[in-house]
């Protein structure tokens, strides 16, 4: 009896192994074998030619040139929450199903976010760089002083998934919280008692804003040097979302003249960035290379369930995870 044969899956990068199990038993899989470099722009043209299924990861553009590259192609599945890399108009025309994986790092990047406020308000890395170069002096009163956060007001912007649950530590940190969106949300009204603000009323109440809204082109660049003018001078800015979302020239300039008084980023116009960049001539700023969701657990977890979206989708089987 003639078997049916497996769909064809082009993975853009070597996931954990869990991953690339589930992926072998069901499909019949090739990638670019990499672990740490992304994909060149013709492998991948070449890679994706007989596939019916794409698994790729935030470094890969997956635009037009690419859809057309790959005309079996029914479903991609993104292993991140955000898919600002992929034309959505150029899937949608082809009628080919977009996955991504959200949830599972929801709490991974609210930690993040709040170890780069903690930082960037307490002069963390600054002070870890002041006693590596042994000018730690004797103790004075006024020695490194920074920000509180505790009993503060915290203004998330994009109260989603991960905005909500930065507000929800703020509880914690006995903080009043605010959030802007789209829209109001009444449930974060009552269920974490977050009110909401236009954007500039937020950025003027706000002594900590954390910037997790998605990419899309109403968001790119709305943080420029006329909202930073209204943050406090005494305010710390965090960004865990995209690069894009604010006006990197116009914060350096923002934080050279103390307003904000620091910041604490994770995502960047263009990543990644090198040794050179100007934000790191700064003392005021805490920069991580883009790891909100990198803890152990969590990039396993959304490698997965990565491969768990492109077989469901590709066997017709229902998942949650559809972008719409
Ligand atoms: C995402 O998921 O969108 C992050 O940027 C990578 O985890």
């Amino acid at each position: 009896m003639d078997m049916e044969p497996k769909p064809r899956i082009f993975v853009t990068r070597r996931l954990p192994e869990p991953a690339m199990a589930i992926l072998s038993a069901f499909g019949n899989v090739s990638l670019w074998d990499q672990v740490e470099t992304p994909i060149p722009r013709d492998e991948l043209l070449r890679g994706i030619a007989k596939a019916e299924g794409l698994l790729c990861l935030i470094t890969d553009r997956i635009d037009a040139e690419v859809i057309a590259a790959a005309p079996h192609l029914r479903a991609v599945s993104v292993m991140a929450v955000g898919y600002d890399n992929i034309d959505r108009t150029a899937l949608a025309a082809r009628g080919i199903t977009l996955t991504n994986t959200p949830d599972v790092l929801t709490e991974t990047t609210a930690d993040l976010a709040w170890a780069l406020m903690l930082a960037a308000a307490r002069r963390v890395v600054e002070g870890h760089r002041l006693i590596e170069r042994g000018e730690w002096g004797p103790w004075h009163p006024m020695q490194m002083v920074g920000q509180d956060i505790y009993g503060r007001v915290l203004g998330v912007v994009g109260a989603g998934r991960i905005g909500q649950a930065v507000l929800r530590r703020g509880r914690g940190f006995g903080m009043r919280l605010l959030y802007h969106n789209r829209r109001p949300n009444p449930s974060l009204e009552t269920e974490l008692g977050a009110s909401y603000r236009n954007l500039n009323d937020l950025l003027i109440e706000s002594d900590v804003v954390v910037v997790t809204a998605p990419l899309t082109p109403e968001t790119r660049g709305m943080f420029g040097a006329a909202q930073f003018a209204l943050m406090k001078p005494t305010s710390i800015f965090v960004n865990v979302a995209r690069g894009p979302l604010a006006r990197e020239d116009d914060l350096a300039a923002a934080l050279r003249a103390g307003r904000p008084w620091a910041a604490g980023l994770d995502v960047f116009e263009r990543e990644p960035i090198g040794p050179d960049h100007p934000l790191l001539t700064l003392p005021n700023v805490v920069l991580t290379p883009h790891i909100g969701s990198a803890s152990v657990a969590t990039r396993l977890r959304m490698a997965t369930l990565a491969a768990e979206n492109l077989v469901a989708v590709l066997s017709g089987q229902p998942t949650p995870n559809i972008v719409k």
